[in-house]
């Protein structure tokens, strides 16, 4: 039987189906394993089964035993694992695609609305019992019928600008490639970020982590937005430069900011915490139980068919 280090602890019926599968290493109680813990924990192992807090990066690539053969990460992004120096060592890295869209999506809207509804400030003030009604409280931005500027226009941006259509906005989009006519729907397609921006009255961020994005929305791109822009991040920290929006948050050139991914979680930037028109969530982008079963029954099939000499099926490297 192979064996294979399980880094976080998964729901009680993918860690059974693992166990039947393979010889396992649990982690009942659930914590995050420093870099030299994964490598020592793993190193009788033949695969891992990683998820977005594991950073294993190329030195701890370096480090890991020439046995491991496949890391699947329980994830749809794969940023947090360096896929090129897994595969230079001859580690096969998986992901697991398709069955978070929909939940991720999902939570990009809520994002969206939060930020621009001033769903937190309303929370605050309805706990405190620190509220009346009156004509001028908490007022916010409305969401229907805005243009939506969507960065990065893969399967959840795409999920996201189908949810947008019932709230009647109009769909820009920024990708590395224009999409054919059938998946755009009608989606205005910009080269340029800038341009993007330029056309964005709410914009989500729902493009991959890697070294192209990382910061993309900058002090110099976020001077392109839209006045009073609503931003929402359901994608990776990394891709926001934090100060840069932080600035642009304090100005009021982005009205509200909804965030759900943080540079360095599960730190936030203590600034974020200071601010009113923030919406905050704690990475909950596919945290229903049905996505978490599928993430990590899709993550189980990608290990079962690479040891049974099969190409995985979400091989990203
Ligand atoms: C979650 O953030 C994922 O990438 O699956």
């Amino acid at each position: 039987m192979k064996k294979i280090l399980i880094t976080r602890k998964l729901l009680k019926e993918n860690e059974e189906k693992l166990k039947e599968l393979f010889e396992v290493i649990l982690n009942p109680d659930d914590k995050i394993y420093s870099q030299e813990e994964l490598i020592k924990k793993s190193k009788d192992c033949d695969g891992i089964l990683s998820s977005v807090s594991d950073q294993i990066n190329k030195d701890t690539i370096s480090k890991l035993s020439a046995k491991i053969k496949i890391i699947a990460n329980g994830a749809v992004g794969f940023g947090n694992i360096d896929i090129d120096a897994a595969k230079q060592k001859g580690i096969a890295v998986t992901n697991t695609p398709d069955v978070l869209t929909d939940a991720t999506a999902d939570i990009a809207i809520l994002l969206l609305l939060g930020a621009s509804r001033r769903a937190l400030e309303g929370r605050i003030a309805a706990e405190n019992q620190n509220w009346k009604w009156s004509f001028d409280f908490l007022l916010g931005k409305q969401m229907s019928n805005k243009t939506l500027g969507i960065l990065g226009m893969g399967r959840i941006g795409r999920a996201v600008a189908k949810r947008a259509r019932g709230f009647n906005m109009q769909i820009h989009y920024h990708n590395r490639k224009k999409l054919p006519n059938d998946l755009e729907e009608g989606a205005v397609f910009h080269k340029d970020v800038k341009s993007l921006f330029a056309n964005s009255e709410f914009l989500s961020i729902n493009c991959p982590a890697n070294s192209e994005t990382t910061k993309i929305v900058n002090e110099d791109t976020l001077k392109h937005l839209l006045p009073n822009c609503v931003v929402a991040n359901s994608a990776r920290g990394d891709i926001v430069d934090d100060e840069a929006m932080i600035k642009a948050l304090k100005s009021k050139k982005v009205f509200a900011y909804g965030l759900d991914v943080y540079n360095g979680e599960p730190k936030i930037h203590p600034e974020y915490l200071k601010l009113k028109n923030i919406f905050l969530l704690p990475h909950l982008g596919s945290a229903t139980k049905r996505t978490r079963w599928d993430m990590l029954y899709r993550a189980t099939k990608n290990l079962e068919m690479f040891f049974n000499g099969e190409k995985p099926k979400d091989l990203v490297n």
